[in-house]
């Protein structure tokens, strides 16, 4: 079992630190948008549905915060009054910027900050203010995006297992697993659900240098699902396509440009050079709020560009010539002419082209 990543009390919001995984399971604690902001900001928690989870949690306790708290009336709390619908609006499209200048990445982040402010809007225009109310209003919200993530994944991973044959050999990049998410995971997910379904015969995840999200989670994933798996550095991922019979590569993504073009984690595009050229398919499982169709295509996406010091340092130690330069972009973009296949929770698309894309997400799921 993986630790829940997320525990939402009103008022607070325990966050499961993964910058300390695997070695220590512990908890942080964020109280308001800004104190969930630094938690996703400082890789507190990571991956693209979580942030978008947690930012909708950070709206609601910025609300908390601002607001009544227990007595179900307005009140004046930190000398600010939250007496009003105009107040609340402020408040949330204020916690909104704070949390959208988190991460540029993913749109997960962004999609569920605009939803809270949305449904806020929504309320709003409905209902005469009453802050207990709206407050419970948003508070659902939050949970809803929660548990339609988790049914993402479940639905994901039982697409993406149709995709593999039985004793795959599959290769997957950096963590979109259950730690990403609030569910099984996306790429994981499809291993781990394959693998229940005795698909699996080995599972390989590259170390995903600077940040390692390969070898301190999925690694510990896979290993703790009991998926029999190995760990490889980000540089044997083409040695052991050519040597070791891998028949599938599949990965996560933070955003995916209307044509298919997917941004995720630094390397997966250098992965799909090499799926081309040794014949693997190249999968990609995100669930449909990665698609972001106002992009036209993956050269709008905006690349995180994170600090050098996680690539010249490893654990705390410097690993390079002191004061070196070094870049550190967090995400590259497979172009989607790589891509076998995208694996959301409404079915797969392939190709992948805007049309395919488009024509699959007007689709509803049947409950
Ligand atoms: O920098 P991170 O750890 O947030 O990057 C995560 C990834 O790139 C994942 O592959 C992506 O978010 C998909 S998660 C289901």
């Amino acid at each position: 079992m993986i630790p829940p990543r997320l525990i939402y009390k009103p008022g607070r919001l325990k966050i499961l630190d993964q910058r300390l995984l695997p070695h220590k399971i512990a908890y942080t604690t964020a109280r308001d948008a800004a104190e969930t902001a630094a938690a996703i900001k400082d890789m507190v928690l990571r991956g693209a549905p979580l942030i978008g989870c947690a930012a909708a949690y950070g709206m609601v306790l910025e609300l908390e915060q601002q607001g009544s708290g227990a007595s179900g009336q307005w009140s004046v709390v930190g000398g600010r009054k939250l007496d009003s619908a105009t107040a609340a609006r402020k408040t949330l499209v204020a916690a909104g910027i704070t949390l959208k200048a988190a991460r540029p990445t993913a749109v997960a982040l962004f999609y569920a900050v605009d939803r809270m402010l949305e449904k806020a809007d929504l309320w709003l225009k409905a209902h005469p203010f009453d802050y207990m109310r709206f407050l419970a209003a948003l508070r659902r919200e939050a949970g809803l995006i929660t548990r339609e993530d988790k049914a993402a994944c479940a639905r994901m991973g039982d697409f993406g297992a149709g995709l593999l044959k039985k004793n795959s050999i599959v290769l997957t990049h950096c963590n979109a697993g259950a730690l990403a998410t609030m569910g099984i995971g996306t790429a994981v997910g499809v291993i781990t659900k394959a693998h229940s379904l005795k698909k699996i015969k080995h599972a390989y995840s590259s170390e995903t240098r600077p940040y390692l999200q390969g070898a301190r989670l999925t690694i510990w994933e896979l290993a703790r699902s009991g998926v029999p798996s190995s760990l490889i550095t980000d540089n044997m991922a083409a040695h052991i396509m050519k040597t070791c019979g891998v028949n599938a590569v599949i990965v996560g993504a933070d955003r995916i440009a209307a044509n298919g073009d997917t941004a995720n984690k630094i390397g997966t595009y250098g992965l799909a050079v090499l799926a081309r050229y040794h014949g693997i398919p190249f999968y990609v499982a995100a669930p449909a709020p990665t698609i972001d169709l106002k992009l036209k295509n993956g050269s709008l996406i905006k690349i995180e560009e994170r600090s050098s010091d996680e690539v010249t340092f490893i654990n705390g130690r410097l690993c390079a010539p002191k004061g070196v330069n070094a870049r550190h972009p967090a995400f590259d973009v497979t172009p989607a002419g790589l891509i076998t296949a995208l694996v959301t929770e409404k079915g797969v698309i392939s190709p992948v082209n805007k049309k395919n894309i488009v024509k699959q997400l007007s689709k509803r799921i049947a409950k």
